[in-house]
């Protein structure tokens, strides 16, 4: 009797042991899906919420940034962690069937960043042309013209996207030249090839400008340029060769 109370005992340990053991396993798988996967994170704006007013209202940016980018990032921080747990466990169909959603909400978590980086308060350099001579003055007259004519053409043609869509600016890697090209929805300017390298976009999505301008695109397209952080723009262009 005693020794069978003793070997029950030890059987109790031994499986004390064992779901110990399997805790920690289980702890160890955790924390490496974990360790694979980072979340995208909302960037603070690089001006305060109201720093675009009066072109763009605070109360437009409380949406647009508050709302609709932080909205784009949680949901691709969602998709990441499921795509993680697809790869983690072999679930390639899965992994598959995420993609189109990470691209959506990834483009729109991206291109936004982007977005927010090349405007600036008009008190702090917003839509102060680059000097005469400067390397993006030279392309922008070598491609365009003037910059005069590059505005002209980049709100035109931005304004006339149908539906959603974003409005770029970029450097033709391949040619050398500077180029206007829009893209649909939250995709990327990459998606048109890897020799476009994007310097500036301006987002034509309702959400942009709806708050502020209602229908009338041209009048946001006509206003948003006193914002655009040309020397943004420059900096990108220098990195961009
Ligand atoms: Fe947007």
């Amino acid at each position: 009797g005693r020794k069978n109370k003793m070997i029950g005992r030890q059987f109790k340990r031994s499986l004390q042991v064992g779901s110990c053991l399997n805790q920690m396993l289980v702890l160890q798988r955790q924390q490496r899906a974990f360790a694979s996967f980072q979340k995208a994170v909302l960037k603070p704006l690089p001006y305060p919420i109201n720093g675009l007013e009066p072109v763009i209202s605070q109360q437009l940016m409380e949406f647009h940034y508050g709302k609709h980018h932080q909205t784009y990032v949680n949901n691709l921080n969602g998709l990441l962690e499921q795509a993680a747990g697809a790869l983690e466990s072999g679930d390639h169909q899965k992994y598959v069937d995420l993609s189109q959603g990470i691209k959506f909400n990834g483009g729109g978590h991206l291109n936004h960043e982007f977005f927010w980086d090349n405007l600036a308060p008009t008190s702090n350099g917003g839509g102060q042309l680059p000097k005469e001579g400067s390397p993006l003055a030279k392309a922008v007259a070598a491609s365009f013209g003037s910059f005069e004519k590059l505005i002209a053409h980049f709100s035109a043609n931005t304004a006339a996207v149908q539906g959603s869509g974003w409005g770029w600016l970029a450097l033709n890697k391949t040619s050398g030249e500077l180029e206007f090209h829009t893209t649909a929805n939250q995709d990327r300017l990459s998606d048109k090839g890897a020799h476009l390298v994007p310097l500036m976009t301006i987002d034509i999505w309702e959400h942009a400008y709806y708050i502020d301008y209602q229908n009338v695109r041209p009048n946001f397209m006509k206003e948003i340029w006193k914002i655009v952080n040309w020397s943004k723009v420059e900096e990108r262009f220098a990195a961009a060769h």
